[in-house]
């Protein structure tokens, strides 16, 4: 790559510890891209599904995640020309994603279609090996964490929200079987980088922890880049 890359803000943690909302506030502060890197690991979950390709058949899903036909926009996101952005999130789909995201080709096959997203003026990117995987020099990379119950409660209210049904218990125990998958897989696993800042938003509402990462942002912009 020629000239410096865009500058960009990681922002990793756990599932529903609440990293999509805050990156996509940030950017929207900043006016820069978004990218929701789940979103890609959960439309080649969807295309898995639909295709009939089993939750172990890595070059399968290999093959589904390099071919798939994406677009995000303001309105949410569709996969060949069809809006599927309420289907990436049923339950269903985020816990073969989880499956598939362990998988070192399908990794592989959405590295670069990740980094795209890095342009100008800047990019916000959510997900678990942002900071330590696809964008390693990154900015400003925060590890965004709150307590499982805190996550589930978070989820609960998503989903009934959304006008789907779901029991708050049976989703803790999910997220608590994709942390430990996410956190135990061989392949880029969920984990903090050594030069990450850890927020734990437990205790905060969106708009305090979207106040942190912008002042974290502010001290880190007002230092020239190397
Ligand atoms: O953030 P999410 O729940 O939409 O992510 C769905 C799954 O994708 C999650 O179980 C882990 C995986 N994932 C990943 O492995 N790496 C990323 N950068 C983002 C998501």
């Amino acid at each position: 790559m020629t000239g410096k890359p865009a500058p960009m803000i990681a922002i990793d943690g756990p599932t529903a510890s609440g990293k999509g909302t805050i990156a996509a506030r940030v950017a929207g502060q900043l006016g820069w891209h978004l990218l929701d890197s789940g979103a890609l690991y959960r439309l080649t979950a969807l295309a898995c599904l639909e295709q009939g390709i089993p939750a172990d058949d890595a070059a399968g899903a290999a093959r589904a995640a390099a071919a798939l036909d994406v677009r995000f926009d303001a309105h949410g996101v569709s996969m060949a020309g069809r809006d599927v952005s309420a289907d990436i999130r049923r339950e269903e789909v985020g816990n073969l994603a989880s499956q598939v995201a362990a998988l070192a080709p399908v990794r592989a096959a959405l590295l670069d279609r990740q980094r795209a997203f890095r342009r100008a003026p800047g990019l916000v990117a959510d997900g678990r090996d942002m900071g330590t995987v696809v964008f390693p020099d990154a900015d400003l990379k925060i590890f965004l964490v709150a307590s499982a119950e805190a996550r589930a409660q978070r989820r609960y209210k998503q989903l009934i929200e959304k006008g789907f049904s779901a029991n708050l218990l049976t989703l803790l125990r999910d997220l608590e079987a994709r942390d430990a998958r996410d956190t135990q897989r061989a392949n880029a696993p969920l984990a903090a980088a050594p030069d990450a800042l850890v927020l734990d938003s437990s205790h905060l509402s969106i708009e305090q922890t979207v106040a942190q990462v912008m002042a974290w942002w502010q001290e880190r912009a007002s230092v020239p880049r190397a």
